[in-house]
């Protein structure tokens, strides 16, 4: 794998082998010694244009317990504020040495051109492009729908015949995107459920159900809830209904959770907006997956990571793991 830049064009096998891989960094990670000697000598950059706490960090502790050195960069009080293009930092950090550029950026497409351009041999990863696409994070959260699911079982598992519905702000969402694309390639079943304003123009040509009652939605069982935050800093005030209103038709609240059957799984990327899109009382439930999917995005970077640099010395792995 040279890059990682979307999960629209990843396909089943090349997920699934992420995912498998993320298992086997997962079973390193209960050891008492966690660290793994597979990327000593190579160096990730963590280049963030946008704020970040999970992703940032994530990636910064896959890649130290790879044994990686890493650079993490923020464009807030760097020299972009002097006017320094993409283009000139990504060859400043590739100067510096950087075998992988983990990209942030509020403009979508930009790993894309980073990726394409020539400008920088690295391999790139996309840690979530404007409304586009963030693949890491609908990859952690497919490892962590099949990990309930199918517990030790999951290797070599697709989501064939489970049920996603994704609830919220779908219009800025580059999380419902990813997701959208993934776990559909991985054979589940989306529906989307939104006020009609954030839905995207083109979702007709999306491989998902849409509706926009959000009970209704929740009484088919779906295998799990994935709420997304709503962006209002991305947001035209048109768009939005109050968040009283918000909140009362779209939010995922005690009752709501308490009308969950079987073992359905709450799920949120995060930052949450706890009393708008999620209520506290949701967020914390021991149906949810919030923190599970925090940790699950280390295991499922090392794998990224693994695939990016590693690739050479794949035949090392059952040595190193
Ligand atoms: N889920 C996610 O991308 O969170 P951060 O913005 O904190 O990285």
């Amino acid at each position: 794998m040279r890059h990682l830049l979307d999960t629209r064009t990843l396909d089943r096998a090349t997920a699934l082998r992420i995912l498998d891989i993320a298992e086997d960094m997962s079973d390193t990670q209960s050891r008492e010694v966690k660290k793994l000697p597979t990327l000593r000598g190579k160096t990730v950059v963590n280049l963030f244009f946008e704020d970040s706490t999970r992703t940032r960090i994530s990636f910064e502790a896959a890649a130290k317990r790879l044994s990686a050195d890493v650079i993490n960069f923020a464009a807030k009080g760097s020299s972009v504020s002097k006017g320094e293009s993409l283009k000139d930092t990504a060859q400043t950090l590739e100067a510096i040495g950087a075998d992988a550029v983990v990209v942030r950026h509020p403009a979508s497409g930009a790993p894309q051109t980073l990726a394409t351009s020539g400008w920088i041999s690295a391999g790139v990863v996309n840690a979530g492009d404007g409304t586009h696409e963030h693949p890491t994070q609908a990859l952690l959260d497919a490892f962590t729908i099949r990990k309930r699911r199918f517990g030790a079982d999951s290797r070599g598992r697709d989501l064939s015949g489970l049920h996603v519905v994704i609830v919220g702000d779908v219009l800025h969402s580059r999380v419902a995107r990813s997701n959208v694309w993934l776990l559909t390639t991985l054979g589940a079943r989306v529906t989307l459920v939104a006020p009609p304003t954030l839905v995207p123009q083109n979702v007709s040509l999306w491989p998902v159900t849409v509706r926009y009652d959000l009970d209704e939605a929740l009484a088919d069982d779906p295998d799990a809830v994935m709420m997304l935050r709503i962006q209002l800093e991305r947001m035209n005030a048109a768009y939005f209904p109050t968040e009283r209103e918000y909140s009362r038709r779209w939010g995922l609240d005690a009752l709501r959770v308490r009308t969950l059957t079987g073992d359905t799984i709450v799920m949120h990327p995060g930052p949450m907006n706890r009393g708008l899109e999620i209520s506290s009382d949701a967020a914390d439930s021991p149906r949810s997956t919030v923190l599970e999917q925090v940790a699950n995005g280390v295991s499922v970077r090392m794998a990224v990571l693994y695939l990016l640099l590693a690739g050479e010395r794949e035949d090392e792995r059952g040595g190193d793991l």
